[in-house]
């Protein structure tokens, strides 16, 4: 490390002011049009990263830019040509997968299955810098509680401790123990901080955020990932109570590196320092460039603002040099790390496909949440005569997702085609719609049972792709009417990015299973749980509400004077007139095909002195699990707390830890949960880790809505 530092000092003498604004600066990759005017730009050391896409498309296309030989050329350029040899870093949005693609982050974090998760970005690291790509612009840890937002899919839900394991696991997977190994690739947490806020849901839109707020909901997945190493941080869009992120040294500076402790570098969002004047905080250009530096903002992605502005803003002492120094150092020491400068180019890389699909499959298979099962409907019996109806039963892309921009549907099987292989009684199918009197309520009379392909489109979803109404379309809700008319029992798969509205539906369907946009694999995942190969263990990893106009609706919402808030039952009555908004199914809530019997919750100790607690003492709670059913499967074993009385209105749950087994029918097992201050505390409005005395309410349990509630005190 020293040794970096070092070496970075003596590379930053070398340098004149235009090259080191030149480390800051992340053109795209050109087209064909551009590339000899790019090329020049490299020879003169003023492209110190490549977005790797052409015309980035928010993630709502594919994306070609991807050419070993290519970025080759321009390496050799860097490195031959540019006058200091520095090597460009190639950046791409790898968001859930690249050639093998994994369900999307949201599905994920319902697998509650962090080794997985952690696996599965080894896998897409290895893939996606096998073809060039340093850096990947994931994870996205921003807290979402409005499933209106399309980016929803792209996050771990509504929960800030989800968000800060899966931020290990991601940042852990993609980096490796060693960064400069072949195969690893630097991560980026985004979008610091608050975007997953926008006001409505509307992508983009402002954010209102107390800081009180901001560190105990918003920044715990960003504090998780600084922990685990992440290398660099992307800024967000949006401003918090008119501030934009992308000027704010307060967000940037104080509190990411001044509280959280990151030392890597900055980037900002694509366009975002230029979009400065849109937000109404620049007069012009200049402003832009000269608030994002001095703001603590290292990397300028796309507009070229840095480029064209600082060298002036640095001959009129608008911006010290030093400032821009500071963020050289920061983009060579990631660059040393990366280990670039002894392998500059890529030579392609091996990997085995069949493993990586092989992870995708048991990642979306351990995401699939069993939201109901009447009378045991499910697993279907393979020789059960079955009708596929539903617009999903062919659908290939959106099982993809969206930000899957090297994802290709060719060669991957849908779920009528998984069903042609699995089913060995009649497999009826109806294609669409089906919404005459015609081949899909005729086959459903034929069958034991009809399975319902449901759910939205991939294009529905992910940046610049909010909706207004998170209800199945009216079409399909019309089909599962009709379908219901015929009196057969209906399992409803649901492929859906975010979360949706259940009411209207989940009455009528007899079993449902979430699927998410399960990726490559899903819909062999899909019939792994459809015909009982594997029992499902996904979890929630946000309500999904009865009603679109409940929203918002999260589980760790703090209590009121006069209690509305209805997710606890707390007092419907003081709720809406016309309808109770109690979730109809809770974060953390998952059926499985067996049983499993929760033991009594068990603690040490009930109580415990603050001193001890500060100095790192922990109480031991548990509770034993016994597989009691039919089926080996696996259980998430989650453990919540409440601080019934606090300085600061504390949440009515809030989840602090869970451990998911896996048991054999008729297996018992104790799981031990050890709780310290970490889990006690919580953080003031000025940021403060604060442990106060008092009592705690413990539930331990399958989901936010258990109430086997234990006591301790801490005095
Ligand atoms: C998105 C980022 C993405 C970047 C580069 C932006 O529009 O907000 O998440 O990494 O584009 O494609």
């Amino acid at each position: 490390m020293e040794n970096i530092a070092l070496r970075v000092e003596e590379l930053l003498s070398k340098m004149t002011v235009r090259e080191k604004i030149g480390q800051l600066n992340q053109p795209e990759t050109p087209t064909e049009k551009t590339i000899e005017e790019f090329k020049a730009l490299v020879r003169k050391g003023e492209v110190g990263s490549i977005l790797m896409s052409v015309g980035a498309t928010a993630g709502n296309d594919a994306q070609g830019a991807i050419s070993n030989e290519f970025y080759n050329e321009i390496q050799r350029i860097a490195v031959e040509e540019s006058p200091n040899g520095i090597p460009i870093l190639f950046g791409r949005d790898v968001i859930h997968g690249h050639h093998t693609v994994f369900p999307i982050p949201l599905g994920m974090a319902a697998s509650f299955n962090d080794e997985l998760v952690k696996k599965s970005y080894s896998d897409i690291a290895s893939e996606a810098s096998a073809e060039s790509v340093h850096w990947t612009f994931t994870p996205m840890l921003d807290l979402a509680r409005d499933p209106r937002w399309g980016r929803i899919i792209e996050g771990t839900g509504e929960d800030p401790y989800v968000g800060a394991r899966v931020a290990e696991s991601v940042v852990k997977g993609l980096q490796g123990e060693n960064l400069s190994d072949k195969g690893n690739m630097i991560a980026c947490a985004k979008h610091y901080i608050g975007y997953g806020a926008s006001e409505g849901g509307r992508d983009y839109h402002r954010t209102e955020i107390t800081d009180y707020s901001l560190f105990n909901y918003y920044l715990p997945a960003f504090r998780s990932a600084v922990k685990a190493g992440v290398k660099t941080v992307m800024s967000s869009f949006n401003d918090i109570s008119g501030q934009p992120i992308t000027s704010s040294s307060y967000y940037l500076t104080d509190i990411l590196r001044g509280k959280l402790g990151f030392d890597g570098f900055v980037v900002s969002d694509y366009d975002a320092v230029i979009q400065l004047k849109k937000q109404g905080v620049a007069r012009d250009n200049a402003d832009c460039a000269k608030m994002a530096l001095n703001a603590g903002l290292d990397m300028d992605m796309h507009d070229f603002c840095y480029l064209d502005n600082l060298e002036k803003l640095i001959e009129s002492g608008e911006v010290s040099e030093e400032t821009l120094n500071e963020s050289v150092r920061r983009i060579l020491t990631v660059k040393m790390e990366k280990g670039l400068f002894e392998n500059p180019y890529c030579y392609g890389g091996e990997y085995d496909k069949i493993v990586h699909l092989k992870d995708a499959e048991d990642l979306a298979t351990e995401s699939i949440v069993l939201l109901k099962n009447e009378n045991n409907l499910l697993p279907l019996s393979k020789s059960a005569n079955i009708s596929l109806v539903g617009p999903y039963a062919t659908e290939k892309r959106s099982l993809l997702g969206s930000w899957c921009i090297d994802g290709k549907t060719d060669g991957m099987d849908n779920l009528l085609d998984i069903m042609r292989k699995t089913c060995e009684g009649k497999l009826y199918y109806s294609c669409g719609y089906g919404l005459g009197w015609d081949s899909s309520a005729k086959n459903s009379y034929l069958s034991d049972v009809v399975v319902m392909a449901l759910g939205e489109s991939w294009s529905c979803t992910g940046e610049a792709r909010a909706v207004s109404d998170i209800s199945l379309p009216p079409e399909q809700i019309a089909l599962i009417k009709k379908i219901k008319s015929t009196g057969k029992k209906i399992v409803g798969i649901l492929f859906c990015g975010r979360p949706i509205a259940m009411q209207e539906i989940s009455d009528d369907l007899d079993a449902i299973i979430y699927a998410w946009h399960p990726g490559s694999c899903g819909a062999q995942a899909v019939c792994n749980v459809l015909f009982g190969d594997v029992s499902p263990s996904g979890k929630l990893p946000v309500t999904l509400p009865k009603l679109a106009t409940h929203i918002p609706l999260y589980y760790n919402v703090t209590s009121s004077g006069r209690p509305v808030n209805c997710y606890y039952n707390e007092n419907p009555a003081n709720c809406y007139v016309d309808s109770v908004p109690t979730p109809c199914y809770p974060f953390g809530f998952g059926l499985s095909y067996t049983e499993f019997k929760y033991g009594e919750t068990k603690i040490d100790n009930d109580k415990i002195s603050l001193d001890e607690v500060l100095n790192g003492k922990k109480i031991k709670v548990s509770v034993s699990l016994e597989n009691i059913g039919d089926f080996d499967a696996k259980e998430t074993v989650q453990i919540y707390l409440r601080t019934p009385v606090a300085k600061w209105m504390r949440p009515l749950r809030e989840l602090k830890g869970y451990q998911k087994v896996s048991l054999n029918k008729g297996e018992k097992t104790e799981i031990i949960f050890e709780i310290g201050a970490e889990e006690l505390g919580y953080y003031s409005p000025q940021g403060e880790f604060i442990v106060e005395k008092g009592i705690r309410e413990i539930y331990v349990g399958e989901n936010c809505l258990i109430e086997n509630k234990k006591e301790i005190t801490i005095c």
